[in-house]
């Protein structure tokens, strides 16, 4: 069973979530289920997580590209498989025109809820023309990546599409949790640690960094939290 005090961090290690969504090392991908039967997946709503510092560079990258922002309106931020939402409400809360997307009717219902807000959408990343409605300025992608391998390439492209029919530049903060060398049972041909992440997306980079994730279970390993800030123009 999970550690309830650690992240669901490594990818091959049995544990609640990964019943669910990467099981012996394949793509499951029961998003629903895994809402429906698990009380906080990910420990997604834990202070040590809502606050982790890569959710905080996030904060203050926001808060530059604002700054950067020309004409005056208020910093339009996406962030898509937003689970239950903290991430979002915090830019939301901050004066951010934050908006909130995830693939799981039951993470949507219990965002809306907990924040008492209805920014928060059912959608999928790879949908293009939601991209296209949303009009995003940032896109953010917390723990996401691992789910959308297949159609990763894709929704850069989208991305890219996007930021080319913008007259501002459009900016992606991607984090993802890697491993330690062997412990990485699925996704290993796209990448596997932080550098390996930041070749494959071929992006202008404005911060790139990677932090040390300790573990203190016996069952769960400890991991490394990538993150990048990127410009797409
Ligand atoms: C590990 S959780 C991350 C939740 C939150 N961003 C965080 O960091 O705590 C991954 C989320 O991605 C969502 N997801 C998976 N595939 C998706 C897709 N194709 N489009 C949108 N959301 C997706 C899942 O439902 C889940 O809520």
């Amino acid at each position: 069973m999970n550690d309830p005090n650690s992240r669901d961090n490594s990818l091959d290690q049995p544990s609640e979530n990964h019943l669910y969504v990467i099981s012996a090392g394949r793509f499951v991908g029961r998003f629903e289920d895994l809402y429906n039967n698990v009380g906080d997946p990910w420990n997604q709503s834990e202070d040590v997580i809502v606050n982790e510092s890569r959710r905080l560079l996030t904060v203050e990258w926001c808060r530059k590209l604002a700054a950067k922002k020309v004409g005056g309106q208020r910093l339009r931020v996406v962030e898509f498989g937003c689970g239950f939402g903290f991430m979002t409400a915090r830019l939301r809360d901050l004066g951010f025109n934050a908006w909130g997307v995830d693939i799981s009717k039951t993470a949507i219902s219990k965002a809306r809820r907990t924040h008492r807000s209805n920014r928060f959408i059912i959608g999928n990343i790879c949908d293009e023309q939601l991209l296209h409605r949303l009009k995003p300025d940032v896109i953010v992608m917390a723990e996401i990546t691992w789910y959308i391998l297949p159609e990763l390439a894709a929704v850069l492209r989208n991305l890219q599409k996007e930021a080319q029919s913008r007259d501002q530049p459009l900016y992606l903060i991607h984090m993802l949790a890697t491993y330690s060398p062997g412990e990485q049972g699925y996704g290993t041909e796209f990448f596997t640690t932080h550098d390996e992440i930041l070749e494959y997306f071929q992006l202008k980079y404005l911060e790139a960094a990677s932090f040390f994730r300790p573990s203190n279970s016996p069952t769960v390993n400890p991991s490394y939290g990538s993150f990048f800030v990127a410009e797409l123009r």
